[in-house]
């Protein structure tokens, strides 16, 4: 899965995020990174601890928290605590592949990571370079999306970030834990929602046909989720 969720923050409120985080105290991006990802993993990070961090980390989650295509796509049981990072001129990161389980949270707690999440806070034009380049994602050329938009992809993708060669790049990262672990379940889950919604804009929410789908939707989760 490689999806764009436009306008998780608003263009105010990730130029908000961008005026907090420019008193930030930054730490060496590698205090999260393991051993293998320290070797290629050049930025800054912003302590787990930080005021900054939670407070702007709780904006993100209470929008994700009603945003239907995001809980959609992702069927999220937990989503660990965002974490914030910045490009400068020649800093990148890369080829990685993130850990598979992160701890993190107050209190602490396990995370497996499903599904990665990079929303962009800075605006394009605002920097070169720092591209998200996800391998296998049917592309050779990256990702840079604008300030408040989200990508979402699959946290067991090798990928990397690009060298920023003018300005800084300023976005937030986590990972979801998904109630479906299993990706093709997922996607086809996902699937099956965008063809429910499309049956019930067609029929009618109460055409019998309309109401069996969202059964078998349902029956579906039933089967597959861990909660
Ligand atoms: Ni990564």
């Amino acid at each position: 899965m490689l999806l764009t969720l436009p306008g998780v923050l608003s263009p105010e409120e990730a130029a908000a995020c961008r005026k907090t985080l420019l008193d930030a105290r930054w730490d060496d991006g590698r205090i999260t990174a393991g051993a293998q990802s320290a070797l290629v993993k050049a930025n800054l990070q912003l302590p787990e601890d930080a005021p900054a961090a939670r407070q702007l980390g709780e904006l993100i989650l209470e929008r994700l928290g009603r945003h239907a295509a995001f809980l959609a796509a992702a069927l999220p049981q937990r989503v660990f605590p965002p974490l914030f990072n910045r490009y400068e001129a020649g800093m990148g990161f890369g080829d990685h592949i993130d850990n598979a389980v992160r701890i993190g949270g107050q209190p602490a707690r396990r995370y497996r990571t499903d599904l990665s999440c990079t929303l962009f806070l800075s605006e394009p034009e605002d920097y070169d370079g720092g591209e998200l380049v996800i391998d296998g994602a049917g592309s050779s050329s990256g990702v840079k999306l604008g300030a408040g938009d989200l990508l979402l992809y699959e946290a067991s993708t090798v990928h990397r970030v690009t060298p920023v060669a003018r300005g800084a790049r300023l976005a937030a990262f986590f990972w979801v834990q998904s109630m479906v672990r299993d990706r093709g379940q997922r996607e086809l889950l996902f699937d099956l929602d965008a063809s429910i919604r499309g049956a019930r804009a067609a029929l009618g929410d109460a055409h019998p046909a309309a109401v069996r789908l969202t059964g078998t939707y349902h029956n579906l989760i039933r089967m597959w989720a861990e909660v």
